[in-house]
């Protein structure tokens, strides 16, 4: 379903994620371990399109995916929920992990 080939991404003064190669078949379940500063959140930025990667490889169900940014990932059924920090304190759990793509009739959001 993902098959990521030497992945990299540079921020200025750091290689945040160095060549890295990861395939995911359906059905599995998977564990980005490190340390803090690892890049373990870039590379999930990078597969959900939040960051375009400097070189390498994203595919999915076989067909190789370009950078046109995080809704065209959601639309290919990546689904991100990002770390603390970058939700939204006032919100529910529920409407953080629906935020930018929440199901509304009339204008109106679809609570149930
Ligand atoms: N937008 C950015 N601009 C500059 N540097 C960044 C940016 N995002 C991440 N970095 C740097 O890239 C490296 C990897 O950071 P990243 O957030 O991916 O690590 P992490 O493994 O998710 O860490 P943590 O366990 O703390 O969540 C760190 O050195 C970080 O400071
Ligand atoms: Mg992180």
């Amino acid at each position: 379903m993902v098959r990521i080939r030497g992945v990299v991404k540079h921020f200025p003064g750091v290689l945040a994620v160095d060549g890295v190669d990861l395939d995911i078949r359906p059905g599995e379940v998977h564990v980005v371990a490190g340390e803090n500063g690892a890049g373990k959140s870039t590379l999930m930025k990078l597969l959900s399109q939040v960051d375009r990667p400097d070189s390498g490889e994203i595919e999915l169900a076989g067909e190789r995916v370009a950078f046109h940014g995080p809704r065209h990932a959601q639309r290919l059924g990546i689904a991100m929920v990002h770390q603390e920090f970058a939700l939204a304190g006032d919100l529910t759990i529920a409407e953080n992990l629906v935020l930018g793509r929440e199901q509304t009739h009339l204008g109106l959001i679809r609570r149930g």
